[in-house]
């Protein structure tokens, strides 16, 4: 695809034209077939399905995926502010971080969040002292990291022995006999290999690393998992085409369920916690080229009105992104480009040596496949506004988030006088 000129059924010239750029447009039945998709695999297993909200959770998102029946997974009261406003109940919610603050605990304990996935003994500690005084104890996972390594980029693997995440399998028999003395409910074990995963192979050795310990911890203190969450981490795309995460669920249910029977378990209840794979297909991030220049050195780099601010991912990660042209003027001759981002940093590029059509001041250039971690990792560097999200319905285009201005940055600044 070199040139583009709807998303969802909607003129993209148009919707830039009323909307402004940078501007994020996602197709909406896009996103709810990929929702549908996923619930209806999890449902031949009787297993369950959380959106991780991180990808990406503008209220109009904690919305949909709450109508098609999926829960949520929030990190922060920010994430657990959006569930609510959602309308989404307490119990669908499931609550992670590897730093909970007190705050975030409490405001869990008094709503009633589904799950809480503890990380650490120290956050055990700390619930179970603020769970004293709550009437039902809260249902807890714990979390574990069980030494695999797993995900595109070494940033995006969270299982790891050397990773900041859960308990390592040392520490769980004495996490879950600490457990049974605190008022909590401790439902089972939770893990998330990674990001990007596009094979089912660290998926399977994911099942069966945790079935292994599932298997130790019932002999060293007979504990036995009605739950387990498997995390998310499911590739967009593999090497052979666009990746279908429904029919790795299946897979992996059908996978656990055959390595409990071989360690004489009862398979717990699964879950899964996707992201990436619902939102970013279902998003073209649009933006207008403002200079086309050439260097010294013969680089030609078309400058953008975004970048780095609406999109880290090629900064962070290296992520790489295939730009199209908005329009159907295909009879432009082809050449290579660097998309430069408009930050004050040489580093911030979106694109480098892109094939297509020559484009000049004034284009739009979309980035497809930007839904995940794009809006959700916005920053303000050199004052950036963030830009407005719209979702398209059958041509007919809806502002979900309206882009910010001047306002929205001074909102917060006292000034040098500050407030005592
Ligand atoms: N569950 C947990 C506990 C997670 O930490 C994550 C992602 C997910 C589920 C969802 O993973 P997904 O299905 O979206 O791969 N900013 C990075 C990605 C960081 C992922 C963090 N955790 C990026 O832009 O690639």
């Amino acid at each position: 695809m070199k040139s583009l000129t709807e998303w969802g059924g909607a003129s993209l010239i148009e919707l830039a034209e009323r909307f402004g750029t940078p501007l994020y447009v996602f197709d909406e039945a896009e996103l709810r077939r990929r929702c549908r998709r996923l619930v209806e695999s999890v449902k031949k297993y009787d297993a369950d399905v959380y959106y991780a909200g991180k990808a990406f959770l503008p209220l109009a998102m904690a919305q949909l995926v709450s109508s098609e029946g999926m829960g949520l997974d929030v990190v922060s009261l920010g994430e657990l502010a959006l569930a609510l406003s959602a309308g989404i109940s307490a119990g669908r919610i499931e609550l992670h971080g590897n730093a909970k603050t007190e705050e975030l605990l409490s405001r869990a304990l008094r709503l009633g969040v589904g799950r809480i996935v503890v990380d650490s003994a120290d956050e055990l500690e700390l619930l179970g002292r603020l769970a004293k005084n709550e009437k039902t104890p809260p249902k807890i996972l714990l979390r574990v990291s069980p030494g695999i390594a797993a995900g595109a980029h070494h940033a995006i693997q969270t299982a790891t022995d050397d990773c900041k995440f859960g308990f390592s399998p040392a520490q769980l028999v004495h996490a879950v006999k600490r457990a049974a003395d605190l008022p909590v409910v401790l439902a089972g074990l939770h893990v998330h290999l990674g990001s990007q995963i596009d094979r089912l192979e660290p998926f399977f050795e994911g099942v069966q690393t945790m079935v292994d310990l599932l298997a130790s911890l019932k002999n060293a203190c007979g504990f036995e998992a009605d739950e387990m969450d498997l995390g998310g981490g499911f590739a967009v795309r593999s090497p052979e085409g666009p990746l279908d995460a429904g029919d790795f669920i299946e897979k992996i249910c059908l996978r656990a369920k055959s390595a409990s029977s071989a360690a004489g378990l009862r398979l717990p209840r699964l879950s899964f916690e996707p992201g990436r794979w619902v939102s970013s297909p279902a998003c073209v991030t649009v933006y207008r080229v403002q200079s086309v220049k050439e260097t010294t050195s013969g680089r030609i780099y078309a400058a953008l009105d975004g970048g780095m601010t609406d999109n880290p991912r090629p900064c962070l990660y290296g992520a790489p992104y295939s730009p199209v042209l908005v329009s159907s003027a295909d009879e432009r001759k082809e050449g290579t480009v660097t998309l430069a981002g408009c930050c004050c940093e040489s580093g911030d590029v979106l694109v480098s040596d892109a094939v297509m059509p020559e484009l000049r001041r004034g284009d739009l250039v979309a980035l497809p496949d930007t839904g995940a971690y794009t809006y959700s990792m916005f920053m303000t560097y050199n004052g950036a506004f963030r830009p407005a999200v719209v979702f398209v319905s059958s041509g007919t285009a809806r502002l979900v988030v309206r882009r910010w201005n001047e306002g929205d940055l001074l909102k917060d600044q006292l000034g040098l006088e500050g407030r005592q």
